[in-house]
């Protein structure tokens, strides 16, 4: 299961993404918004976040103009370890070395097609654990102070 969420700046690229997911069979959860009308997207980070922590889906990616805010807002989150990506190396490396469980995008910045690839590419890599995992654990206990 992966979470979705968006502002109205994310809003159109949302709505590509769960027509990609849709076309290649992943379930998702839509926490919004509906629209392009204004709103903020702290609520939507947060939605999607809760579902990741809970268990509920493996992984989240929240939209917004530029990315930055959602990225700023789910990293508040303690267990929430959300790469903003413009690229697909990024996607990659985010997975391979920092087990990132959210993706965060920017409607305004990537296109469509950019921002698809960078999906498939962060849903399809798995972390490679060993050191990395030391040093994730270290990134992990800096919330604690
Ligand atoms: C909304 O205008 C915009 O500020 C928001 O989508 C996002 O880019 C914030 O970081």
């Amino acid at each position: 299961m992966i979470a979705l969420g968006s502002d109205h700046g994310g809003y159109a690229l949302k709505e590509e993404i769960k027509k990609y997911l849709t076309e290649k069979g992943i379930p998702f959860i839509d926490f919004g918004t509906d629209s392009e009308e204004s709103c903020d997207y702290p609520e939507f980070a947060e939605k999607v976040c809760r579902s990741v922590l809970a268990g509920e889906s493996e992984k989240g990616i929240l939209c917004c103009g530029t990315g930055i805010g959602m990225s700023m807002a789910a990293n508040k989150i303690r267990g929430i370890r959300c790469a903003l990506c413009s690229d697909g190396y990024s996607a990659e490396m985010t997975r391979r070395h920092n087990d990132a469980n959210v993706l965060s995008l920017g409607g305004r910045v990537v296109g469509p097609g950019l921002a698809l690839e960078i999906v498939e590419i962060f849903l399809r890599t798995p972390f490679e654990g060993g050191r990395h995992a030391r040093r994730v654990s270290k990134v992990m206990a800096l919330e604690q102070s």
